[in-house]
């Protein structure tokens, strides 16, 4: 399987809990590396435009407060077959319905507050780190 990347966030409700280092340790014991990250407070803008695809969904609005709502850790992982190793370990989208063990089964507490997002895709992927990160801010060895 090839090196991939994939942009990944740590959602405000698990920034607010505390538990950015236990999350991170998930992606280091499972071959994800950690080369670029970051915290920041998304602007309603940025948030808005960050799931534009979902602009007609009725939990638009949600979606948008909530990641508003306080700080994110944004970071790029890189490792074999990252995409879909980042997505197994977050978990369904739904932490009722995420398998024990995922990130968020046991970090989330609703699907409206649910821990972490990670790319759907290598298009998905690109597109995400590069609105994130310049190439100059990723490090990579
Ligand atoms: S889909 O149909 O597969 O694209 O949907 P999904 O990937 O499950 O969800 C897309 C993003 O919307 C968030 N989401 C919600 N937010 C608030 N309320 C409800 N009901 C809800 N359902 C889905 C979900 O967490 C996804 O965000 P990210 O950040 O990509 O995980």
């Amino acid at each position: 399987m090839a090196i991939e990347r994939t942009f990944s966030i740590i959602k405000p409700d698990a920034v607010a809990k505390n538990v950015i280092g236990q999350i991170y340790s998930r992606f280091e014991s499972n071959g994800l590396k950690i080369i670029a990250a970051r915290m920041t407070q998304l602007s309603r803008a940025e948030a808005e435009q960050f799931y534009a695809v979902h602009r007609e969904r009725p939990f638009f609005k949600d979606l948008v407060d909530f990641m508003i709502s306080g700080p994110v850790m944004v970071q790029v992982l890189e490792g074999d077959d990252a995409i879909r190793k980042n997505r197994e370990l977050m978990g369904a989208t739904d932490p009722q319905k995420a398998e024990k063990g995922t990130i968020r089964a046991d970090f989330a507490d609703s699907i409206d507050a649910n821990a972490v997002h990670g790319s759907d895709g290598p298009e998905t992927a690109a597109v995400e780190i590069a609105s994130f990160f310049p190439a100059l801010a990723i490090y990579s060895r």
